[in-house]
């Protein structure tokens, strides 16, 4: 055991190592040290704290973890109100804004800040003498919700400020779910039944009204600082732009997108610009928050009601809209899902037409008692598709018709099946012409075989030529198969055929990522090919086998031995095999070999053996062959007539081989 004077030390200088990346990797998105690393302080931090446990403080960083469930929050009243905005829909509106404000000031000059308006949740923080004393939401501006114990598992929040803070002060800002934590939020909740958010800010204020902190400690929830409440003793800056600048110095999460704008000709820049990439950033932003920059001006401007006349808020065209529900329809995905969705009323939705939306299942559907023939709220938010939110029950008019999901598959009718617990109804026909050109779709995309100029249009000639029953047929197609097609010329068969050989020898995960299993993504294929290391030995995995490995659990396995079962997935893969489809992981021991971590990319035709034979030279020595050129290839070989592979390599400045050179290195590496 240490003596506790060395352990006080030493969890000193742990805690401000962590602090120090925690700030790095949440804060400023720059982190020095890789999840590993930092995961070896954390567990040092919490073993010594283990041990002595009167050397746990509430700022150290293992007390984010979230505490027992409350049974309500308590009130918290603002010593200084939480305000809202007045709104500008329009140029002109932002116009009017700018020309009170500058008649108010008597024609003074003054310059203005710009930050996004984040469509999150308000909140506000209390530091006393160093450390976070409490976390509250909004509310209805003078009395929020104590919610302390869920803001302090947020990352991006400091537990303690430096000394040279002042001794008690009040920050406020906006919290929020990056876009990818709530996709990842809503498909966990679909999963287990529940009704998906909205959007991000009810997902966002779900998560920070939660009354068990554990469960906030689990989401991804995130924050910028966009002011100061109040502070005492404290040398405070005279304008808000070098507000922001000192809190960022305190530590505080400041947007880096906010900006400094001399005249309102750079507003309306900055306005522009974020309306046209708002869909680029990783939050929701639902306008511009404009505010005049010197306090002293901000006070001459004061309020009118609750809005403080020196900001606006110039809002974003609305992303929402309201149009008429005109069917559900229903699509086949790859592993036979079926899959509602609404065909509305065309409706111009922030700019874009939007005729077709996701629905999400049938529960869904019925939970949220959405009816064929609703007036329905429909939002677009990011790149994902557009959703319905949910009827507008003011509008019903009793004529509209309940959805059923249908017995029998809308493509091959076969009588569709719903697995207890499961929550999307199946067609269970893996023959079913819907679920097979998905799967080919799936099977040579990218994270897959990754087969370039198969794309989704040829998948679908392919299988309407009859060329291709199960994804195995693709590597039994010959060039008179494919000349057969139409505006298919013979350079581009050839292109096909090399791209289709090409992906034979890809590694084993993406091998079985390609196949399709039903709940077996791209992490869940490599798990199962770096434990079995080949094909064979996962086909005859029984439940207990795969039970064995700490990720899976008995729906994925289930799925696993029930797809091995299937005389048609036998039958592909033997087909696979006989084609020269890799069904083996690479050697273990890769790390020793004279190859290993050299990654090699191919290009033209080679004289002394087939590429695939150069492939397997490659990896028997260790080193890895990629489809295409990126900054991790270390070699690009070149072949007779090399294609557009070696633009790419110039580009990069990627070292290229020739043939001999190659079969030297081949030779040296003792081949
Ligand atoms: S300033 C008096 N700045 O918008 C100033 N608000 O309707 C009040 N919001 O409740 C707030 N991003 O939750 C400000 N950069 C930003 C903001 C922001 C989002 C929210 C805030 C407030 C609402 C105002």
């Amino acid at each position: 055991m240490v003596e506790i004077s060395t352990a006080k030390e030493r969890v000193e200088r742990l805690r401000a190592e962590i602090n120090r990346h925690n700030y790095l990797y949440y804060v400023l998105n720059t982190p020095e040290i890789s999840d590993a690393e930092y995961d070896r302080l954390m567990k040092e931090l919490r073993e010594l704290e283990e041990q002595y446990p009167e050397l746990i403080t509430p700022d150290s960083p293992t007390q984010r973890v979230g505490a027992a469930p409350l049974e309500a929050f308590g009130t918290v009243e603002h010593p200084v109100p939480l305000l809202s905005l007045a709104n500008a829909f329009s140029q002109e509106e932002l116009l009017a804004w700018h020309k009170r404000v500058t008649g108010l000031l008597e024609g003074k000059g003054f310059d203005l800040v710009c930050e996004l308006k984040i469509d999150g949740l308000a909140v506000a923080l209390t530091y006393e003498n160093g450390l976070l004393i409490r976390g509250a939401t909004r509310g209805d501006g003078f009395r929020g919700e104590d919610v302390t114990q869920n803001l302090r598992t947020v990352r991006s929040i400091p537990l303690s400020v430096p000394k040279n803070a002042p001794r008690k002060f009040e920050v406020r800002g906006e919290m929020f779910l990056p876009r990818s934590g709530f996709e990842k939020l809503n498909e966990e909740r679909l999963k287990a039944g529940q009704s998906p958010f909205a959007n991000p800010r009810n997902a966002a204020a779900g998560s920070v009204r939660q009354l068990d902190s554990r469960i906030t400690a689990q989401r991804p929830l995130d924050i910028f600082i966009y002011a100061l409440g109040y502070a005492e003793d404290g040398d405070i800056p005279t304008t808000h732009w070098e507000t922001l600048e000192y809190l960022k110095s305190l530590g505080f999460k400041i947007n880096p997108l906010n900006a400094h704008c001399t005249d309102l000709e750079q507003v309306e820049d900055y306005y522009k610009q974020w309306v046209e990439s708002r869909e680029e950033l990783e939050y929701d932003a639902d306008g511009v928050v404009v505010k005049v920059n010197p306090f002293e001006f901000q006070r001459r401007l004061g309020y009118v009601g609750r809005e403080p006349r020196w900001a606006i808020a110039y809002k974003f065209p609305a992303t929402q809209a309201t149009t008429r529900l005109v069917d559900i329809g229903v699509n086949v995905g790859r592993t036979g899902s079926l899959n509602p969705f609404a065909i509305l009323e065309p409706v111009n939705v922030g700019g874009v037409t939007v005729k077709m939306a996701a629905l999400h299942n049938e529960d869904d559907i019925k939970r949220r008692d959405i009816r064929i023939g609703d007036t329905v709220m429909v939002q677009r938010a990011g790149e994902v598709i557009p959703q319905v939110i949910g009827p507008v029950l003011a509008k019903r008019t009793g004529k509209e018709k309940v959805f059923v999901m249908p017995t029998h598959c809308p493509v091959c009718g076969t009588q569709v099946v719903r697995p207890q617990g499961e929550v999307m109804a199946r067609c269970p026909n893996v023959a079913c012409p819907a679920q097979i050109y998905e799967l080919l779709k799936h099977f040579v995309s990218r994270g897959a075989l990754d087969i370039e100029g198969v794309g989704e249009s040829l998948c679908e000639v392919l299988l309407k030529a009859g060329l291709v029953k199960d994804v195995a047929d693709i590597y039994y197609m010959t060039k008179e198969d494919l000349l057969k097609l139409e505006r298919m010329a013979d350079k581009s068969a050839d292109n096909v055929l090399a791209a289709i050989q090409d992906s034979k020898g890809r590694p084993l995960a993406r091998v079985i990522f390609a196949l399709g299993i039903l709940h077996v993504g791209g992490e869940m294929a490599e798990i199962l090919a770096n434990h079995f290391q080949s094909m064979d030995r996962l086909s005859h995995a029984t439940e207990e086998d795969l039970l064995a490995i700490p990720s899976i659990g008995p729906k994925i396995a289930q799925s696993i031995v029930t797809f091995f079962k299937e005389e048609r997935t036998l039958k592909v893969i033997e087909k696979l095999k006989r084609a020269g489809v890799n069904m083996k992981a690479a050697p273990v021991a890769a790390r020793g070999l004279p190859l290993a971590d050299k990654q090699f990319v191919i290009t033209g035709r080679l004289n002394a053996f087939s590429r695939q034979e150069a492939e397997r030279k490659i990896k028997e020595l260790g080193g890895s062959v990629g489809s295409s050129i990126s900054k991790k290839t270390d070699y690009l070989i070149l072949g007779e007539e090399p294609g557009s592979k070696l633009d790419k390599a110039k580009e990069l400045g990627t070292p290229t081989l020739s043939e001999e050179e190659f079969l030297k290195l081949l030779e040296d590496a003792g081949s």
